[in-house]
């Protein structure tokens, strides 16, 4: 089959040698000529584990090409993805434009009838208004369809969750659309769910979402847990075993980042509102989800007088490990409260740095001022305080004994849970963690 996808991001490339290496014929679309000739050259334009490899070998094979030319790769392609971004109004509404700049480019260039995938995350109905503003761009005699086929690849495991999904979910409103997209994924060999374009639409906000109330559901136990003497790594593990609740996203911690949960809990809550409902378990989810990203800092500022001045390390950056991405990273909202209450930060992340250098520049900011080192011991040494905010194999890597040797005072706030308490009390670190 031959296929075209639109946007180069995690949802669009991963979305493009996925299918190349199923054996189907793909062009992908990007309007930046740098980023194509990078990506001809087998290199990622995103980190990503896994997708280098695929790239170079599904390039040597001939399946998979890169283009800036959106007009040839959409006038004979049999199917045309969309993977690009939705990102949040300042409303919490999803933002549209760039979906509707690729289907002005479809409707104009297609020459022959085509299936238009819609894989990008977007509102209950986008779709038919999506298959209608084609339909009216269109300027040549040919039948156009769009479905809806949402992703469920995860930042850092994008290219393992894409080859072995637990499921594909394709909405479409015709028998043809839903045979030619069974066909383009029936080498992938996995369960596919076929239902109508609105549910498949909701499914993924269902989804989304229902993993976020999960994390904030956590989050509020795990508060609660501190004020009762309970745990929240014993309770979790309790809870695991239930197969109804299962053991995946139980984990406590500083709260839930990221370009999806964030904007997708957003995004349902605006549209349940612009239909007179109120979503309340999604309010609540946002809610929590807020507190929580800078209960450690309020903590740490109950506790000291000041930061103004101090040497504070921050381990992690990034808003899970195995990405760089800093999108709505809980590290970003506290090292802006440290710095604006004149904190010095030396800031340890294994990937994340470059990206967080366009936020934090190194220097002097607000009050305070941003570093950036190579180790978390270098961040560590001399520091009064230290602040951990993602679960780098690096960070967890750090002994107790480290923080012990290496602090001027070994305090440690620890948004991850990565030690358990025992051992930081045995290693004379005061040590604050989450739901313990
Ligand atoms: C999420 C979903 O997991 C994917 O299925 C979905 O396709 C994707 O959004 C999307 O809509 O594109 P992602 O945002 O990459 O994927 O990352 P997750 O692994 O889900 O983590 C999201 C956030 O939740 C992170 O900040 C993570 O640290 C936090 N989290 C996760 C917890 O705090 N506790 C947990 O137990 C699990």
């Amino acid at each position: 089959m031959k296929i075209a996808v639109a946007g180069t991001g995690y949802v669009g490339l991963v979305a493009g040698v996925c299918f190349a290496e199923v054996g189907h014929d793909v062009t992908c679309v990007d309007i930046d000529e740098k980023k194509v000739k990078l990506m001809e050259s087998g290199v990622s334009p995103i980190y990503e584990e896994g997708l280098e490899e695929l790239m170079k070998k599904n390039n040597a094979t001939g399946r998979l090409h890169y283009t800036t030319d959106y007009a040839s790769a959409y006038k004979n392609a049999d199917a045309i993805f969309i993977g690009v971004g939705t990102p949040e109004m300042p409303d919490g509404s999803a933002n549209l434009s760039f979906l509707a700049t690729v289907c002005r480019q479809i409707a104009e260039n297609v020459e022959h009838d085509c299936l238009v995938v819609v894989k990008s995350t977007v509102p209950i109905g986008t779709n038919d208004k999506v298959e209608q503003f084609i339909k009216d761009f269109l300027v040549r005699d040919v039948k156009v369809e769009v479905a809806s086929n949402p992703e469920f690849l995860a930042q850092g495991t994008a290219v393992r969750d894409t080859l072995h999904a637990a499921r594909i979910i394709i909405g479409t409103e015709s028998k043809e659309a839903e045979d030619k997209l069974m066909e383009i994924y029936e080498p992938f060999g996995l369960p596919i769910v076929s239902v109508k374009r609105r549910s498949a639409e909701m499914i993924k906000y269902a989804c989304n979402d229902f993993l976020a109330l999960k994390i904030s559901y956590m989050n509020d136990i795990a508060n609660l847990c501190e004020l009762v003497g309970a745990d929240i790594e014993d309770v979790a593990k309790g809870m695991s075993y239930d197969a109804r609740i299962g053991e995946r996203f139980l984990n406590a911690g500083i709260g839930f980042g990221g370009s999806c949960f964030p904007k997708d809990t957003k995004a349902l809550r605006f549209l349940a509102n612009q239909h007179g409902y109120e979503l309340k378990t999604v309010d609540a989810c946002v809610e929590v989800n807020k507190l929580q990203k800078t209960r450690l800092f309020e903590k740490a500022k109950d506790r000291m007088i000041t930061f103004a001045g101090l040497k504070v390390a921050v381990l992690g950056l990034t808003f899970k490990a195995g990405t760089d991405d800093l999108r709505e990273a809980p590290a970003s909202e506290n090292i802006k409260l440290l710095l604006d209450q004149g904190a010095e930060i030396y800031a340890y992340d294994p990937a994340g740095v470059p990206r967080a250098k366009q936020q934090f520049p190194e220097g002097e900011i607000s009050r305070g001022i941003m570093r950036y080192v190579d180790t978390p011991e270098l961040a560590l040494e001399g520091a009064n305080i230290c602040f951990i905010f993602t679960e780098w194999g690096e960070i967890k890597a750090v002994k107790p004994a480290d923080y012990k040797r290496l602090m001027r005072t070994p305090l440690v706030y620890d948004g991850r849970n990565l030690h358990a308490v025992e051992d930081m009390k045995a290693a004379g670190v005061e040590y604050y963690s989450i739901g313990r």
